[in-house]
């Protein structure tokens, strides 16, 4: 892990929001200025036609995925080779959405690791069961996705894990700092005993205002945060970075 990715992590990643660019422009510049602090690795994962206009105030920029492609007739998609190009240092990969909505298999998310790694681009790593399940359940489901993607990280390269339970997905869900933490544990310790190398693993799923303390409280095990719709909300997003960089 190089040294400019500095624990906490927080993602923002704004999906399909916001709309216009001047929206886009407005929360760019206010997490901006909270991130001057440099106190952890604030990455905003823009809409990627907003990508080039976020980046132009802000260095942290992720893409919300990448083709399992280098290049070719693939309509729609983008290479890991042009988010290099755009000076852009991560990607989320295998996000649930993408998961459900476009039919993405593990065996295609290890791909675009691949792509990433090949272009020296960090990928994070979404991994997380669909349905509410005991923790025993819920692990057997993350490790076969694990088992497959494992594979295709290369020795010594940057990469984060982000555990989403899907079923906590969408802001305001109930979440159980506890239940979570238990799984990011085992994600660390299963990362650690297959690859001989430490992994921040992160969490989402309703990350906001209300339940951000909650989770602070399990910070040894959590690396950071992957936020999702408070994340296009300047004033929420800023109140939890703050509250993030006062705890780590
Ligand atoms: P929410 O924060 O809206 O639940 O989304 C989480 C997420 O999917 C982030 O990638």
């Amino acid at each position: 892990m190089s040294i400019y990715m500095k624990k906490p992590f927080i993602i923002c990643n704004w999906k399909m929001n916001p709309a216009t660019p001047r929206e886009a422009k407005k929360i760019t510049q206010e997490i901006a200025r909270i991130t001057e602090a440099k106190k952890g690795t604030v990455i905003i994962a823009p809409p990627t036609l907003f990508i080039e206009r976020v980046r132009a105030l802000y260095p942290w920029v992720a893409g919300q995925d990448i083709s399992a492609h280098a290049a070719g007739a693939y309509t729609g998609q983008i290479s890991a080779r042009m988010l290099r190009k755009e000076n852009v240092s991560y990607v989320i990969v295998g996000h649930s959405e993408r998961r459900k909505y476009q039919c993405e298999t593990d065996e295609q998310i290890a791909q675009k690791i691949k792509q990433a790694h090949g272009e020296k681009i960090t990928p994070i790593i979404c991994v997380g069961e669909t349905k509410k399940a005991t923790i025993p359940q819920a692990w057997n489901k993350i490790k076969k996705q694990l088992d497959i993607l494992i594979p295709s990280l290369v020795r010594g390269g940057n990469y984060i894990f982000a555990y989403e339970p899907v079923w906590a997905i969408g802001g305001n869900k109930e979440v159980d700092p506890k239940y979570a933490t238990d799984i990011i544990y085992r994600i660390k310790l299963y990362v650690r005993t297959q690859t001989q190398e430490v992994s921040p693993v992160i969490y989402g799923g309703s990350v906001n205002c209300e339940n951000i303390d909650s989770l602070l409280y399990y910070k040894n095990t959590i690396d950071g945060f992957l936020v999702g719709s408070a994340s296009v909300r300047p004033k929420e997003i800023k109140n939890i970075i703050k509250k993030i960089y006062g705890s780590y």
